[in-house]
């Protein structure tokens, strides 16, 4: 087997696309000599001239030394043939997502490049099996999935087919790390660690959408400013593009046999239908352009703010939050203040039927995440409006507030629970460590933390609370906790613990 580290490793890049030209320009940019091929007319010249104009921009923003430009230009050649690829250590393949096409080019490959030379493939979706298994010799086939945009994204899936060898998964880590990448080697599953991964974010919150619980902009603001996500789920589904999203969606949901977990909502498919695919058509969840909407999805009340609140015992954040507006908080119900609870898991309407407080002066708070720039607020049904005005005069000058319809785990803690429990299964069902799993979710998918470390960070039994009482309200085993998640919750170890 080759060494990637050596210095005259020659890789191969098959498809000019927009995969194959990041690929070939991370490649080129880091020392490597590289040959670029694609069966369509011009296209891999036109990917060389894109690749040579991108590096003259970095050159221009100082960020790529002139004579490292000319380097990285003269390691970059052209194909006009795939027989040209006969002197690669290792080619990547970037062509159309078609296992047919795909197992064609390995299949022409075989004939022309070395025994030991490693056929990799940037597919997103097709068994890395699959592909090896139509191949003479699968033991060098394997899995090397780049992010879009490459040269932006550091993280590489090194995906091993059943047959692959341990030599080849480690000569293609090598090759990622040379590469300027960050490689985690991930287990051949559907949709690998990433888009499998990827799907609790969008699909918890499309639930949210779909029980008219919040509206997409309240959605986005609380994951934003209390949960430190870089976009709320819904400007990220815009960004990515329905036409990408739901498709990844139904995939995986289809290739996990209906598992309520991956389950997306008939509002998802219906944008795919009317063409409301986000940015690039001018309208998904929200309108672009001149119709973009400026109106705030934040609460606001021009009612007297209520003088006094009544606070249960226990309810800290709720105790603590009113005291800083001002409030008189109360230690006993007087019969017509407001009631304010903080809650985990459970909607007023649970709280109310369970304690047998008056639910049409209950107001319940979302205790976790980041409070101090927003709150959300949550009444039940038949709850008195003023009760709610009140409270959002009272503390609309100390932070944005967003009011949401009953719902057990709120916003957040839907959400976040459901991330959590997602990176839990995929810890259970070892498609990376735990630590691979929270650093390809970090870059794959710009979290602000893994699901594993998010789990500690809001601890495993608030997280394992949230679920199985969103399980056993609803009746949805969409809800239920992973195993993994349990056994650590009841244990008391940190969701990362092997
Ligand atoms: N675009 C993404 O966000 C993304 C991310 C990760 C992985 N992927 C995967 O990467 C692969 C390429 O995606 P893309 O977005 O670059 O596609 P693309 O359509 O931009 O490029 C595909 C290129 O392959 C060429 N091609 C098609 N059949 C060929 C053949 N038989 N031989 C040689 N060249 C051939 C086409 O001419 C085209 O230039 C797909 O498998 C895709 O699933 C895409």
């Amino acid at each position: 087997m080759k060494d990637m580290t050596y210095k005259n490793c020659i890789i191969g890049v098959v498809g000019a696309g927009a995969m194959g030209a990041g690929i070939a320009q991370v490649a080129v940019q880091n020392g490597i000599a590289t040959i670029i091929y694609d069966a369509g007319d011009g296209a891999a010249v036109a990917a060389k001239a894109n690749i040579a104009q991108r590096l003259s921009r970095l050159v221009e923003k100082g960020k790529l030394a002139e004579v490292d430009r000319e380097a990285a230009e003269a390691r970059l050649n052209v194909a006009c043939s795939i027989e040209e690829l006969a002197p690669c250590s290792v080619v990547i393949e970037a062509i159309i997502e078609n296992l047919d096409a795909k197992a064609s080019v390995f299949g022409a490959l075989e004939q022309i490049v070395a025994a030991d030379t490693i056929l990799a493939t940037n597919t997103s979706s097709l068994p890395i099996g699959a592909i090896a298994a139509r191949l003479a010799h699968k033991s060098r086939v394997a899995g090397m999935h780049f992010f879009n945009p490459v040269p932006l994204m550091r993280l590489v899936e090194v995906i091993p087919g059943p047959d692959t060898t341990s030599a080849v998964t480690s000569q293609l880590v090598a090759l990622a790390e040379k590469m300027g990448r960050t490689p985690v080697e991930v287990t051949d599953t559907p949709g690998f660690l990433v888009n499998f991964g990827g799907r609790a974010y969008p699909t918890e919150a499309l639930a949210i959408l779909q029980e008219k619980v919040a509206q997409p902009a309240q959605v986005d603001a609380v994951m934003r400013d209390c949960f430190g996500f870089r976009m709320g789920p819904f400007e990220l589904m815009d960004l990515t593009g329905i036409d990408v999203n739901y498709p990844v969606s139904e995939f995986v949901h289809h290739a996990m046999f209906a598992d309520p977990r991956f389950r997306s909502t008939s509002r998802h498919k219906y944008m795919l239908d009317t063409g409301q695919l986000g940015r690039k058509t001018g309208r998904g969840f929200f309108s672009y352009g001149e119709e973009a909407q400026t109106q705030s999805p934040d609460a606001v009340s021009s009612a007297d703010s209520s003088p006094a609140v009544f606070v249960p015992e226990g309810h800290i954040a709720a105790r603590e939050l009113m005291r800083e507006c001002g409030a008189n908080v109360l230690d006993h119900d007087d019969g017509t203040a407001p009631i304010l609870v903080t809650l985990i898991g459970e909607d007023c309407s649970a709280f109310a039927a369970r304690t047998g407080t008056d639910a049409k002066r209950l107001v319940a708070l979302d205790p976790l995440g980041d409070t101090s720039a927003r709150v959300t607020l949550m009444t039940p049904p038949g709850a008195i409006l003023e009760v709610l005005n009140g409270c959002i005069a009272r503390i609309a000058p100390k932070r944005a507030v967003t009011v949401i319809g009953d719902s057990p785990g709120f916003i957040g803690q839907r959400i976040m629970a459901m991330v959590c429990n997602l990176g839990c299964e995929m810890a259970q069902m070892g498609l990376a460590s735990p630590e691979g799993i929270d650093v390809a979710m970090r870059l794959g998918l710009n979290y602000p933390k893994g699901p594993l470390e998010m789990t500690d960070g809001l601890k495993g039994e608030i997280v394992y609370e949230i679920l199985s009482k969103m399980q056993f309200l609803t009746g949805d085993d969409r809800y239920r906790p992973s195993q993994w998640l349990r056994r650590r919750a009841q244990l008391g170890l940190s969701a990362s613990a092997v």
